[in-house]
């Protein structure tokens, strides 16, 4: 975890945010690495879920909402963690990640420091803050720990305009804010992240059939997103452990380098969240299916995702370590090179164009050319600092999935050469077939 964490900081992926003040925890800044890994994963997403589909529709909806949303939705009442204090150093924890519910120890001490704990209270995890400039209750509300209930909120209006049958689906990607009480390892416990999920809306009764459908479907697509079949698993939520809403829940986990844990999740939330509306607000949202001539309030079948959970599993999984290093042109060295082995649609650049010299203008300028040339086709970088070898290692650390380099040859020849990330190959490419060339190398 450290070689990752430290190679996001190094290499302009992740870092903490406001770290000149001393960094906050559990809150990261994503650089222009991180940024465009992000919306590559976005980006799939939506292609996957929403543009490649016709029974889903993307919304966009705003981070707060009226504060009754909360009530109805049981996040007020619901939405704890059982939180406890050392009475020596004063750190707090989560009780649940301290000890195991199943286990027979009665009086947990601090993890560390070994003091006392206090007794347990529930501590809900949403930001509460203030709608205009009076801070009182009439006027508080949460930021949202979730992208879903805008989604319920907004059902009728959606469905109607819209004209969608059951079964449909309601996506969105958004921001989410959770003031978590156990934090650490890196991203994967933040307390701002993006979630993108799905609300499908079914038929009861058909939503067993949907839920398997959907398990289905999010295992394929992390797959596809190029992480190790070995690396991923499902977990099936027991009974007592489901939230208020659930009928069933299953995790799919990720070996992530501190142990198996939650990346994903598909829940059965039933009818929960559309009644629990409707009472609330007073607003019929319930559903007039034509073919069957009546209304029922439609069961929500709801895959989910933390983007950061993707960052951080796809960094794990594609992380390599080559001791003595594997490019041709280093010497034999005990050193290690890294290489990060994104699927080619995740990599956050594409194509680097490398002049295979700096101090000659007519390469350098043939170079330009070609960055120009590409960069409205391919996220592309242009490097000419350091050593060929060194800057192949640079671009094989952040994924690069080609290498482009203009040499004295390319003066002569009107051409490159061009290497693949992983199997390290060369060919020469004119570089008036360059960009359809690309085009297919990088397809999917
Ligand atoms: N609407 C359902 C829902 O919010 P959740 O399991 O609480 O379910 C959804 O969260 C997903 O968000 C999780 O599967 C996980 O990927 C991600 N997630 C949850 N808490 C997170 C956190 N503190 N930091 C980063 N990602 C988180």
């Amino acid at each position: 975890m450290d070689k990752i964490v430290s190679l996001s900081k190094r290499r302009g992926f992740v870092f903490q945010s406001s770290e000149i003040y001393g960094g906050v925890e559990a809150l990261w800044d994503y650089g222009p690495l991180g940024s465009l890994l992000k919306n590559n994963i976005k980006n799939e997403w939506l292609k996957r879920f929403v543009r490649t589909r016709d029974d889903i529709v993307l919304i966009d909806s705003a981070c707060l909402m009226h504060s009754d949303v909360w009530k109805a939705s049981g996040h007020l009442e619901h939405f704890t963690d059982p939180l406890v204090e050392c009475k020596g150093c004063h750190k707090r924890f989560r009780l649940d990640k301290i000890v195991n519910p199943k286990s027979e120890i009665q009086n947990p001490k601090c993890p560390d420091c070994g003091g006392e704990l206090t007794a347990p209270r529930q501590f809900n995890l949403m930001f509460k803050t203030f709608l205009g400039p009076v801070e009182d209750e009439a006027h508080a509300t949460y930021l949202r720990p979730e992208t879903a209930q805008s989604m319920f909120t907004n059902f009728g209006i959606i469905q109607e305009s819209m004209r969608l049958k059951i079964p449909f689906g309601i996506a969105q990607i958004g921001r989410c804010f959770r003031n978590e009480i156990t934090t650490g390892n890196f991203i994967f416990r933040s307390r701002e992240f993006d979630i993108a999920e799905i609300e499908y809306f079914v038929k009861p009764g058909d939503d067993e059939k949907w839920f398997d459908f959907w398990v289905g479907e999010w295992e394929k697509f992390f797959l596809d997103l190029g992480l190790k079949k070995e690396n991923l698993r499902k977990y099936e939520h027991s009974k007592e452990a489901l939230s208020h809403y659930s009928k069933r829940t299953v995790d799919i986990e990720y070996k992530f380098p501190f142990g198996w844990s939650e990346l994903a999740g598909i829940a059965n939330r039933t009818d929960y969240d559309l009644k629990r509306h409707s009472q609330f607000s007073g607003q019929d949202l319930s559903y007039y299916d034509e073919e069957e001539k009546k209304k029922y309030y439609p069961y929500v079948i709801e895959p989910t995702v933390g983007i950061e959970r993707i960052v951080l599993a796809l960094l794990c999984d594609a992380y390599t370590e080559i001791e003595g290093g594997r490019t041709k042109t280093t010497k034999p060295t005990k050193e290690i090179e890294i290489l990060l082995k994104l699927d080619k649609k995740i990599a956050p650049i594409k194509v680097a164009i490398l002049p295979l010299v700096k101090n000659k203008p007519e390469v350098t300028k043939k170079a330009k050319e070609v960055y120009q040339l590409l960069k409205p086709y391919f996220t592309c970088q242009y490097d000419e600092t350091d050593s060929i070898g060194r800057r192949y290692r640079r671009q094989d650390e952040i994924g690069t999935y080609l290498c482009l380099t203009v040499d004295f040859e390319s003066l002569k020849q009107n051409d490159l050469t061009v290497r693949d990330r992983d199997t390290m190959q060369q060919e020469r490419i004119k570089i008036k077939d360059l960009t359809e060339a690309l085009k297919e190398k990088l397809k999917n």
